[in-house]
């Protein structure tokens, strides 16, 4: 008998956690290796006086973090949302649930995603959609969970490597346009790991995006992911693409300067350092997917808590000792950029001087 679309995607779904589980990030890196700040060691600052908390959209998070889309749409991922939803309310972080569309065709799913509003009442949480999605449809997903914040995430690497993905790209700025245009919360676009172009930021900026959440190379792969899901060699010669997360975000801020956006650092983030790294960049929040989900996974719903209390007090730590009291004083710091990221960025004609002299 032939499966059901619907039976299908849950199966993606599940295979998408496990072979994110299994692969290890990249291949790829992200770019942070090239990326140094500048240690101090006359601080002069208080620890009472570092204040992690940020105003993100007009949203209050504790810390400049956003669990970043991860699952939905099968009945085995419920209990994964409630367990981020619960340690995001905790942690007084955001959280993204994973793209609504399994529910938007079959409402027997929207208790997958619902969960997360049930279990973290007060927090921001973000609706996730894909940028082909009918502008009613986005507003159902905004209003099946009470988001803050609508996602819309662009993914046309994975998809093409996807046998059963999408193969038209065609009308999709026009489509978030008119997304924008009909919900009632601010949209974020993102991408999924294969970075953002300056150009395509530029683009969704100017069709009215308040957030841009690069989602950048280093981390997971859906190239990596669908090829293990289909055990065939047809996306091997593409393992490498996409745009580094802090090429990506550097281009971004540098094209987005004097523009009224938040711009999102994700792809890759792992540790306090690679935090910090962004928002000295210009990041007014981080994204992390896949390092979280992994924690949950392999050691429970606690050691999320607690790999997540580590991150924000490491934070604190280097806000000190780059003498920072926030993390959006982090974007005026000096920072020193080598390696392969200083070529791109001068063959790109950005100045690397100016971020080292500031
Ligand atoms: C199992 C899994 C499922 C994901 N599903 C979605 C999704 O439904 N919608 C979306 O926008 N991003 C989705 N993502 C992408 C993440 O939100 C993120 O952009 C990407 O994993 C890169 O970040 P990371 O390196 O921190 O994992 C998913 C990621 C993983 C690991």
């Amino acid at each position: 008998m032939m499966k059901s679309n619907h039976s299908l995607r849950s199966n993606r779904k599940l295979d998408h956690i496990r072979h994110a589980l299994d692969l290890p990030p990249g291949p790829g890196t992200t770019g942070f290796e090239d990326i140094h700040l500048l240690h101090r060691c006359l601080p002069e600052l208080a620890w009472e006086e570092v204040e992690l908390s940020t105003s993100f959209l007009g949203l209050s998070l504790s810390a400049p973090l956003i669990i970043n889309a991860l699952t939905g749409g099968a009945r085995d991922v419920t209990d994964i949302n409630a367990s981020l939803a619960r340690v995001a309310a905790e942690m007084g972080i955001g959280l993204a649930v994973g793209s609504q569309r399994a529910a938007l065709e079959d409402p027997g799913l929207e208790d997958t995603y619902r969960v997360v509003r049930r279990e973290n009442p007060q927090g921001v949480i973000l609706a996730n959609v894909g940028a082909h999605t009918a502008p009613a449809d986005a507003c159902r997903a905004v209003e099946m969970i009470d988001a803050d914040l609508l996602q819309v995430h662009l993914n046309p690497a994975q998809e093409l490597v996807m046998p059963e993905g999408e193969r038209d790209f065609r009308g999709l700025l026009a489509n978030i346009g008119d997304i924008i245009a009909t919900v009632k919360v601010p949209v974020i676009v993102k991408e999924v790991g294969f970075g953002m172009a300056p150009q395509d930021s530029l683009a969704l900026v100017q069709a009215g995006c308040k957030g841009i959440d690069i989602g950048g190379k280093g981390g997971t792969n859906f190239i990596a992911i669908e090829e293990a899901r289909r055990r065939d060699t047809c996306g091997q010669g593409l393992l490498e693409w996409g745009i580094p997360t802090g090429i990506s975000l550097l281009e971004t801020i540098n094209i987005l300067q004097g523009q009224n956006v938040v711009v999102i650092a994700s792809g890759g983030i792992k540790t306090s350092t690679d935090i910090a790294k962004c928002l000295a960049l210009g990041a007014g929040a981080v994204g992390i997917a896949g390092r979280f989900l992994h924690i949950l996974i392999k050691k429970g719903e606690e050691e999320l808590k607690g790999a997540i209390k580590v991150l924000k007090q490491e934070l604190k730590m280097l806000l000190i000792l780059t003498g920072t009291a926030t993390p959006a004083a982090m974007k005026n710091i000096p920072l020193v950029i080598t390696g392969r990221t200083a070529a791109w960025l001068r063959a790109r004609g950005i100045s690397v001087e100016t971020f080292a002299s500031r």
